[in-house]
């Protein structure tokens, strides 16, 4: 059995990984808000007005930072007039992006900020660039922020919210070089600096304003942002300042017209998805270096607002709605993101996986009377530790960790990160590799450990996944680990994620 030693020091923590890095997103499309997160006031299914009690049960387990809506594409063809006041009154539309399906507005601003604070989550909201104007999205931020007199407080108490909201994360339009206007990057960025002037600050209501980024490895739409609007991520709140610029990347086996199945796959296809996730590093690395040319110090954040894996719909259902079951598969591709994201937490300000609930990778699926936790799930769950902890850095010893050359790179059989956080550090440990168990030895230094447990989130598959009938089919499982003052040792399963927690002296 292979043997590999990390070492790690304790006692040298590095730059906090923020919370915001486990954020979620739900947009209007399949049944991710309606049926998914809405079932209206009238429902048999248990709610707090309209939103289902055991969907916000379920996420309030992992502690959700943000969540990010109304998109997506759908983002910037959403008016948001016509979601508020009395929801008889509300006009319909068709969502032409997702399943040319008509959306009655049923849930709209403030069925949104409920949720968020139902689920204590911040709300982070996506302005319509592309079919909107700069007067709309101007007029949205003072109706959800602005206190005192003025036109829109007075129609958002007309509407029933006395006080405003506080919302801080503020997009700035949603892939505007694809479905949110297919822009030129230099157009873009000239619209990105006027919509941006007019979202003030209301009322001690500070934006955190999220320009559109990238998709994937499109390098040159990062430089041409960091060069427009480089000038406005002063730090210094001025108006139409820039705080982040975002990056979307999904993790696709097949191409865009036969993705894969979720569930069916090759041992090839095994290694494509999860080579193509690692994948990840580098692009943090590269958009991180063209940022780091024009900013430094750091102070414009990359948030990372769509990621995860897209395969195709399982059969017989909608192929506008994107459902797609989950298995251990996919909470590896999970596990090995976050392990970068750990380690790009200087740069890397939030993430937002794509979506909460029945779209793409979930946390959730549900059927009218059910929620399955899927195996993502779980790794977001046993990853709570790493929120707000200090970023420790985690080295092999003894030569470079074994690996297996796929799709053009080089991927690593163990992927790994640590944090450390109010006298107790957080070790990931994700083996890769399908056919064969890893021992993991801890060399732990600049600090003595008092106590160590371990959780494991393994199947007899890859393919393994959980369904109404079988919803623990994989789920996590405490493990026993050797410890002692300065190490540990764990034996992980094949395709398997661990977790190992240390109290520290
Ligand atoms: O998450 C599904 C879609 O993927 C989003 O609407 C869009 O932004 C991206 O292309």
């Amino acid at each position: 059995m292979r043997t590999t030693t990390l070492a790690i020091n304790l006692d040298l923590p590095g730059p906090t990984i923020s919370r915001h890095l486990y954020g979620h997103f739900a947009e209007h499309l399949g049944a991710c808000i309606y049926g998914g997160f809405w079932v209206g006031e009238d429902a048999d299914v248990p709610h707090t007005r309209g939103i289902r009690s055991d969907v916000v049960a379920a996420l309030r387990e992992l502690d959700v930072p943000n969540l990010r809506w109304p998109g997506g594409c759908f983002a910037d063809e959403y008016h948001w007039r016509d979601g508020v006041g009395p929801r008889a009154g509300r006009p319909t539309m068709v969502n032409t992006h997702w399943g040319d399906v008509v959306e009655d507005n049923a849930f709209g601003t403030h069925e949104f900020l409920d949720l968020c604070a139902q689920l204590d989550a911040e709300p982070y909201i996506c302005g319509n660039v592309g079919s909107g104007t700069v007067q709309e999205m101007a007029d949205w931020v003072e109706y959800l922020t602005r206190g005192g007199t003025s036109p829109m407080a007075e129609l958002r108490r007309s509407h029933g919210r006395e006080e405003p909201w506080r919302v801080r994360f503020w997009g700035i339009g949603n892939e505007s070089w694809g479905c949110g206007g297919n822009m030129r990057a230099e157009y873009y960025a000239d619209l990105a600096r006027q919509y941006a002037t007019y979202c003030r600050n209301h009322d001690g209501n500070v934006l955190y304003r999220i320009a559109g980024g990238a998709n994937s490895d499109d390098y040159h739409w990062t430089e041409t942002l960091m060069k427009t609007l480089g000038d406005l991520g002063c730090g210094c709140n001025a108006r139409g300042h820039f705080d982040a610029i975002s990056l979307h990347h999904y993790t696709v086996v097949g191409d865009w017209q036969h993705k894969g199945s979720a569930t069916e796959f090759s041992a090839e296809e095994y290694w494509t998805c999860l080579a193509r996730a690692a994948g990840i590093e580098d692009l943090l690395r590269r958009h991180g270096a063209i940022m780091d040319v024009y900013d430094p110090d750091r102070r414009i954040g990359l948030v990372l607002d769509e990621w995860g894996t897209w395969h195709d719909v399982e059969p017989g259902t909608n192929p506008g709605f994107l459902y797609q079951q989950n298995t251990l598969r996919d909470a590896l591709v999970a596990s090995v993101h976050f392990d970068s994201f750990h380690r790009h937490a200087d740069r890397l300000a939030m993430a937002n996986i794509a979506q909460t609930v029945n779209v793409l990778q979930a946390m959730l699926l549900t059927t009218p009377d059910a929620v399955v936790r899927t195996p993502t799930f779980h790794v977001f769950a046993m990853n709570r530790g790493h929120h707000d902890a200090a970023a420790l850095a985690v080295h092999p010893l003894g030569g470079p960790l074994a690996s297996r050359e796929v799709d053009g790179r080089t991927l690593p059989l163990l992927s790994a990160s640590a944090s450390v956080k109010d006298g107790r550090a957080l070790v990931s440990l994700s083996n890769l590799d399908p056919d064969a168990e890893q021992t993991v030895e801890l060399d732990l230094r600049g600090g003595s450990v008092q106590a160590a447990e371990g959780t494991v989130l393994a199947a007899a598959s890859a393919a393994a996944h959980n369904t109404v009938d079988d919803p623990d089919a994989v789920r996590p499982v405490a493990v026993d680990v050797d410890w002692r003052e300065d190490g540990v040792r764990i034996t992980l399963p094949p395709h398997s994620f661990a977790t190992v927690t240390l109290t520290l002296a």
